[in-house]
């Protein structure tokens, strides 16, 4: 039998990583903490409102790579968006955003996260964005970009190698990308899954303290008492803003933003129309309007309602709409000139929020607000297409799919 000198290397190599439990190469892995399976579980979107976890060979970890065994993932409102009708065209495609990991395997070139702290085996970590045009991201770039434009895990075309979105058991972190990631072996596996949409939320509040009407006593309207609007008033409260009301029609939501630090609520369903909204806002902030309103709703109504919280000279943000939710109707004269109203929108963040939303989460904790009841719901990775059906029911909070 004639077996040439590649063959032969072919199956040293083999020999050697099914010993060392691995499947994958070692040859530039600084670091291996426990077996790790031959084949990586990853749960694709294989057509329209089906995910399948699917099984493939465990990735080789180059210099540059990181590879991260899954604790756990929340689905976002974009994943329901590509499970229900694949708007960005990615199907067959490995989701999952929200996800975070203990790091199995390094690279050798690997030693330092996004924002120049050390890593390591067993660290924690999340990703952040993927920088097409600039990789070399250090902690002083944090500031320069919003995350738009750029990709992110999760939504990324699948390349042969798969792993490349969290709803898996593992996810290989590509240097080659020009990736971004944290350390974040300091936060609980559930707030780890929450610093992606809270980043939301501390990015919008950035933009509305840029107004500088946003206040430490200000009075504030959060509209919508989704996570969005829920995260949005644990960030206020957190920061030490006192007077929040949530304006939902969903009394259990209302309910619960009140343990997130709202001191009031107001149901829209109790009231005849926006003028009777707005009064019953006035009188629960003691026969004022809102300072500052923020508009939490994918609704054009609730645009269009949002102006009428706020006080001449007020300000509000805008960040319901992460994609195309239609036209809204405002009245120029009475919504924004006559009230020389400060208006700003905000979409996603920037590497530099992340490193805040840290700050606010262990915050958050400490002044002993239940941050991780954000998370009604955690199934396993085998049962992620209930998850996402659960997650297209709203009847929960944020759905988590979780290693099982
Ligand atoms: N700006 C960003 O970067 C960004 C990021 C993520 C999500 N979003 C958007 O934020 C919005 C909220 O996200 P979510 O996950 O909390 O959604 P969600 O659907 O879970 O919550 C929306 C809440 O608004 C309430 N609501 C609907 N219409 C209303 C109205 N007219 N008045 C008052 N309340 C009303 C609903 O009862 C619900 O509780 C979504 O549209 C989402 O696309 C924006
Ligand atoms: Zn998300």
């Amino acid at each position: 039998m004639d077996i040439s000198n590649q063959q032969i290397e072919a199956i040293v190599k083999q020999v050697l990583s099914n010993l060392s439990g691995t499947g994958a190469a070692t040859s530039s892995v600084s670091h291996a903490s426990g077996p790790i399976p031959s084949k990586a579980r990853v749960a694709m979107l294989t057509e329209l409102g089906k995910m399948e976890v699917k099984e493939f060979p465990m990735p080789e970890v180059g210099d540059d790579d990181i590879l991260v065994k899954v604790e756990g993932c929340g689905i976002c409102g974009t994943d329901s968006h590509e499970y229900k009708r694949d708007p960005f065209g990615l199907i067959p495609v490995a989701l999952g955003h929200e996800g975070t990991g203990e790091i199995v395997k390094l690279g050798k070139n690997v030693t330092k996260d996004s924002a120049g702290k050390d890593v390591h085996v067993g660290d924690k970590i999340v990703t952040c964005m993927i920088f097409k045009d600039n990789p070399d991201i250090t902690m002083f770039d944090l500031n320069k970009k919003n995350v738009g434009g750029a990709d992110v895990y999760g939504l990324l075309p699948d390349d042969g190698v798969h792993t490349n979105g969290w709803f898996a058991d593992y996810i290989l972190v590509r240097g080659a990308l020009g990736s971004t990631f944290f350390n974040v072996s300091d936060l609980d596996l559930d707030s780890r899954i929450l610093i992606e949409p809270c980043a939301v939320l501390v990015h919008a509040v950035e933009r509305a303290k840029s107004t500088g009407i946003l206040k430490f006593n200000s009075r504030v309207v959060v509209q919508g008492c989704g996570p969005i609007g829920l995260i949005c008033v644990a960030v206020l409260k957190t920061m030490g803003v006192q007077n929040i009301i949530t304006v939902d029609g969903n009394p259990a939501r209302l309910e619960f933003s009140k343990k997130l630090g709202a001191t009031d609520t107001v149901n829209f369903k109790d009231y005849s129309g926006i003028e009777d909204m707005a009064k019953g806002v006035e009188s629960k902030f003691g026969g004022h309007l809102a300072d500052f309103a923020f508009q939490c709703t994918g609704s054009p109504a609730g645009h269009s309602n949002i102006y009428k919280f706020v006080r001449n000279g007020g300000g509000l943000c805008e960040l319901g709409f992460f994609i195309n939710g239609g036209d809204a109707t405002i009245n120029p004269h009475f919504d924004i000139c006559s009230k020389e109203l400060t208006i700003v929108g905000s979409w996603v963040y920037t590497l530099r929020d992340y490193a805040t939303t840290f700050d606010f989460l262990k915050g958050a904790k400490a002044i002993g607000l239940p941050i991780s009841e954000l998370i009604t719901d955690k199934y396993p990775l085998s049962q992620v297409d209930e998850a996402f059906k659960k997650a297209a029911a709203q009847t929960g909070l944020k759905i988590a799919v979780v290693a099982d």
